[in-house]
């Protein structure tokens, strides 16, 4: 069976043009894995191991060495509209990646294919993808300050979907949220990949997390894979030691969070228009 992504020996240098008397080294370089549709691969390391820099190669958004199919088709570069359109990243910071003067549902509206073609059909489309998300309706047109961390990652990834990709690269996507939020975050993940049979590549520097989201894993040290496998058999026996240290630093949540932080709710920030009120609002007074 063709695999819905495969990369293969993908590379990444930055700046070789600039200094193209010195051969520069590649950041990146030899990273091979295949994602099925419906499947998730997790991509983990530290920070500087090049996670982001894969990431982007393979949307498109860096230059690359090595091949990558989609469909079994290999990619040309530049990549024409319609394939980019096939591969979507979502970010980790929501509120960067969301205009802050633009409601939820327009900011949908303008990233729909054109094949959408008159305002009603786009507001309706718009609206579709809000609920695939699970966005409560009452915020479909709220502006993005309105919203809470998790809520604006939830409209990233509508946003994401905007275009009907098969493939979602989501760089950090959870990382900014708190634990509880985080894993609405992952279970929305798992069931659009149910729902749609999209391939995920979840890149993040939390194990525990790849491991609860994902079906395989790699995980890279200085611009390599070092080690990649079932997430059960990298977890359960990593062939590298560098593996089993990193999975020996994973804390857990009982580490990580004084008592008092526990069950601590998240904090939205305060109403920003000058007609919301003062007060700061909490998850519980909004659905997640
Ligand atoms: N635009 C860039 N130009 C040059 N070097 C970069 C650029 N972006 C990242 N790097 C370098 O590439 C390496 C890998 O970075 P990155 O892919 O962001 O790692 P990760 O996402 O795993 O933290 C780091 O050493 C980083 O400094
Ligand atoms: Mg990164």
């Amino acid at each position: 069976m063709t695999a819905l992504l495969s990369v293969e020996s993908l590379s990444v240098t930055y700046g070789r043009k600039r200094s193209r008397r010195h051969e520069t080294p590649p950041t990146v370089s030899g990273v091979s894995f295949e994602v099925d549709a419906g499947a998730a691969v997790g991509i983990v390391g530290e920070s500087g191991s090049g996670k982001s820099t894969t990431a982007r190669a393979i949307v498109g958004l860096l230059p690359s060495d090595g091949e990558i199919r989609l469909n079994g088709e290999l990619l040309s570069s530049p990549r024409p509209a319609a394939v980019r359109r096939k591969m979507q990243m979502v970010f980790q910071d929501p509120t960067s990646s969301l205009n802050p003067s633009i409601r939820c549902d327009r900011a949908l509206m303008q990233v729909l294919p054109d094949s959408f073609a008159d305002a009603d059909a786009r507001r309706a489309r718009a609206h579709e993808l809000l609920e695939q998300v699970r966005l409560p309706s009452r915020l479909f047109s709220a502006w993005p300050s309105e919203l809470s961390g998790g809520q604006r990652q939830r409209v990233a990834i509508a946003r994401a979907l905007a275009t009907d990709p098969e493939v979602l690269v989501a760089d950090e996507a959870t990382s900014a949220l708190d634990v509880s939020v985080q894993a609405t975050i992952l279970d929305l993940l798992t069931t659009l990949r149910a729902e749609t049979g999209i391939g995920l590549v979840f890149i993040s520097h939390d194990l525990a997390v790849v491991r609860a989201t994902c079906d395989d894993v790699l995980v890279m040290k200085d611009g390599l894979v070092v080690e990649q496998g079932d997430v059960e058999t990298v977890y359960g026996s990593p062939a590298q030691p560098y593996t089993r240290q990193l999975i020996d630093a994973v804390p857990t949540v009982d580490d990580a969070r004084p008592r008092r932080l526990r069950h601590k709710q998240e904090t939205v920030p305060r109403w920003v228009r000058p007609d919301s009120g003062t007060e700061p609002v909490t998850a519980t007074s909004i659905t997640q």
